[in-house]
């Protein structure tokens, strides 16, 4: 086979074949085939696109590079589930005690956080003492007793996506939607589960700007899902302003603990009763409407939270600030940020929102930076709440002055009070 060749085909819009494809990517793994050509092949699929049959055979081979976790030890039905990233995003923190609840079985991998969005795995290690790697047996074995276990993925996984990510990262080609698509879901299908829940998030905080690439990004991720086999939905949820109030690591975790009490941000509890009950429905636990009614009923009698505790424990960490979050440490420095007029929260910009929550030391901007656990935001007024001269509109916490200083400068520079109600 002649790299050239495929690579020409690929720039006139052909469709290339499995075995193509496959040429391509092994010989890219095995350090055969030069970055050059893999380059060029990444920006003829950037301006061509990719069919369905391409992206399935590209995405079944970058699985295959790599470690398939084998789930099978785990009786009943494994669902997963995977956003594409945001502000605030502390979904999976609530959702998997809830589905663990009412009787489905949640074995996650999750990823840390870089630049604007957040990691769960971050978000989980804010918890004293909680493990994040954990031997296969013992998140097999948790997985069949209480339902759920959440760690960091293994380095084994989809390593073609790795190697090909680099890539596209000095070649102008990650924001290409068949490679998007095809980096996300065969990291997803490697993963093990049987079912697949997408939280395509879509706005100002999220990958996709704009509804119209979120959907066509959801529509490629669910034909890659039920073309490999596994009943893949995507729900797509509003990122044009951060998710619930808080962004940063210990307030997100206390957000997740209240919100299993019952005492969540409305926007918040709207995106986890839709992603949990399709989450139940895709496990055959019933209908969607039954398993709404379920996920409402196992946070008002608390079973979700002790779920939550459970876990904690199981991965080695302290329960008791579960049952008493006052315990997360706080921020040494906080500051107030003031509405110096009345009117409307106008438009939030929320990546740069994310951004704020970086200079205040919550988040990393490149890979291994240290992370600030107690720095962040709470948003008391997002778009469209009415506001008097003089309110709190949010508050910045950082164990640092001059990183408080730079954030609260952004934080000021997001808000805008308007006049008329924004839509
Ligand atoms: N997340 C991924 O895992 N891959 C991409 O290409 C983009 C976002």
């Amino acid at each position: 086979m002649n790299v050239y060749e495929i690579i020409d085909k690929k720039k006139r819009g052909l469709e290339l074949n499995q075995t193509e494809i496959e040429y391509l990517i092994n010989g890219y793994v095995n350090n055969e085939i030069p970055d050059y050509q893999i380059s060029a092949w990444l920006m003829a699929v950037y301006f061509q696109g990719m069919t369905d049959r391409e992206l399935l055979a590209l995405t079944n081979c970058m699985t295959k590079s790599g470690e398939i976790v084998d789930l099978s030890s785990i009786m009943g039905v494994k669902v997963d589930k995977h956003s594409t990233g945001g502000v605030g995003d502390k979904v999976t923190l609530v959702v998997a005690p809830i589905v663990a609840a009412c009787g489905g079985k949640v074995a996650k991998m999750s990823g840390r956080g870089l630049g604007f969005t957040g990691g769960t795995i971050d978000k989980l290690e804010a918890i004293p003492g909680l493990k994040t790697t954990l031997a296969e047996e013992d998140f097999f074995n948790m997985v069949n007793e209480i339902g759920l276990a959440v760690m960091g993925q293994s380095a084994d996984i989809a390593p073609a996506d790795k190697k090909l990510y680099a890539l596209r990262d000095v070649t102008a080609t990650v924001d290409s939607i068949p490679l998007i698509a095809s980096s996300i879901m065969s990291k997803k299908l490697a993963a093990g589960s049987d079912k697949i829940v997408l939280d395509v998030t879509v706005g100002s905080g999220a990958f996709m700007k704009d509804k119209e690439n979120a959907v066509q990004l959801a529509e490629k991720m669910v034909a890659i899902g039920n073309g490999a086999g596994k009943k893949t939905v995507a729900i797509l949820t509003n990122m044009d302003v951060p998710l619930g109030k808080m962004v940063g690591n210990n307030l997100e975790v206390v957000e997740a603990i209240e919100t299993l009490k019952g005492r969540g941000p409305e926007d918040l509890i709207a995106v986890v009763v839709e992603i949990a009950s399709t989450m139940l429905y895709l496990a055959q636990i019933g209908t969607k409407e039954e398993c709404m009614k379920k996920v409402k009923r196992v946070i008002a009698d608390g079973s979700a939270l002790e779920k939550l505790k459970l876990m904690v424990e199981r991965q080695g960490g302290d329960g008791s600030y579960i049952e008493n979050p006052d315990q997360f440490e706080k921020a040494i420095y906080q500051h107030e940020i003031i509405a110096n007029n009345s009117g409307y929260i106008g438009t939030m910009n929320t990546e740069e929102c994310g951004k704020a929550a970086v200079l205040l030391g919550a988040g990393r901007e490149v890979k291994d930076d240290p992370i600030d656990m107690t720095a962040g935001i709470q948003f008391n007024k997002k778009t469209g709440d009415a506001v008097k001269q003089g309110d709190i509109v949010a508050i910045a916490y950082s164990s640092s002055k001059e990183k408080l200083q730079q954030g609260v400068q952004k934080i000021s520079d997001i808000y805008d009070i308007v006049d008329k109600r924004p839509q």
